[in-house]
């Protein structure tokens, strides 16, 4: 079966079209970021305008690497939420059109369903492991959820504040670091210390939470007194050490609690290599498997929304043409 997945919530343009939820046959992503750079981050009208002029060469350029038309694909799975309202409604509005004008069952996807299903691309056999703990680490959510089955989630821990990455996206901007965030702390923080500076790391109790807003405050604190001191590469290095020591804790202290022993991780976050070392040592200790998908998979990406559209499919009807797009929703 070939899903064609459509994936506009937030800065990237994407159509992918994937094989039986295993193959990916093209999975185009037109990233915005170089255009929202001028402003320290995405600005919503800008993103809505920029995905209506590329929706379209985006999914030629998808049929064209998959050599394929229209007719071969079997089924459309489309981000519905949640994201930016109108970047968002432009991935639907191409989503339900095409739906309507050749016949084909539509799936709403939730992002971070799409998030989590961008594993069982980096392992199919994942179908097989359930239950699976997954660590979703994106922009918006930080968020720690069993998956018991296809569909069945239940959430055991997420953020009282700011997300993973948006510690590491305000932090840059506190540092002067050009947008997005994550990937220029992460290169930087090659080259440092990360025992230099001691940022705080907030751990709550035994609690599965995270809060990381303490850790901005921290760094707004030490830019403004002590950073004269520090080189950049350092203070990175020791930001990025804080945030990737609280979330393998989190991870480990998720695995003793449920006893579950296979572990996954998801969304921009997970593209940080330090971060699958560090998962990857834990999870050694602990004895359990860690599955983390491709950075480009991490990232966002429409091969990810077709994976989740085509097990939602293989065992619930697809959606009405009349479904909504919503920019927030719980999972
Ligand atoms: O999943 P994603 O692409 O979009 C959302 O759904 O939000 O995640 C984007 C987030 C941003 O905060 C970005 O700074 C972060 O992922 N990110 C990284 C890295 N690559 C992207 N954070 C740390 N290290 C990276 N290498
Ligand atoms: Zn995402």
């Amino acid at each position: 079966m070939n899903i064609l997945g459509i994936e506009t919530s937030c800065d990237e343009t994407s159509v992918a079209i994937v094989t039986d939820g295993r193959e990916i046959r093209a999975n185009i992503i037109a990233s915005q970021a170089d255009l929202h750079a001028r402003y320290g981050g995405v600005v919503p009208e800008v993103a809505s305008r920029k995905h209506v002029e590329r929706m379209l060469p985006v999914a030629q350029d998808a049929l064209d690497a998959a050599g394929m038309r229209y007719s071969d694909i079997d089924a459309i799975a489309v981000t519905n939420r949640p994201g930016l309202l109108g970047a968002l409604l432009v991935g639907v509005s191409y989503a339900k059109a095409l739906a309507y004008a050749l016949h084909l069952p539509i799936i709403g996807i939730h992002h971070l369903e799409g998030h989590v299903y961008s594993n069982f691309l980096a392992a199919p056999d994942l179908a097989c492991s359930f239950p699976l703990l997954v660590l979703i680490v994106s922009g918006g959510h930080t968020q720690i959820v069993r998956m018991d089955g296809h569909g069945q989630y239940a959430l055991l821990g997420r953020t009282r504040d700011d997300a993973a990455g948006e510690a590491f996206d305000k932090s840059a901007r506190l540092l002067n670091l050009p947008y997005p965030g994550g990937p220029n702390v992460a290169r930087l923080a090659e080259q440092g210390n990360s025992a230099r500076v001691a940022f705080p790391r907030a751990l709550l109790g035994d609690s599965m939470d995270f809060s990381f807003s303490g850790l901005k405050t921290s760094v707004r604190t030490f830019v403004g007194k002590d950073a004269g001191q520090t080189s950049l590469p350092d203070i990175a290095a020791s930001l990025q050490a804080a945030i990737i020591d609280v979330l393998t804790l989190k991870m480990r202290r998720a695995a003793r609690q449920t006893g579950i022993r296979t572990l996954c991780a998801a969304g921009g976050v997970a593209s940080n290599l330090s971060l699958t070392a560090s998962l990857q040592a834990m999870a050694e200790e602990e004895g359990c498997r860690l599955v983390i998908p491709d950075p480009v998979l991490c990232t966002d990406n429409a091969a990810m929304i077709a994976v989740a559209g085509y097990y939602r499919l293989l065992t619930n009807p697809s959606d009405a043409l009349s479904f909504d797009t919503l920019a927030t929703s719980p999972m």
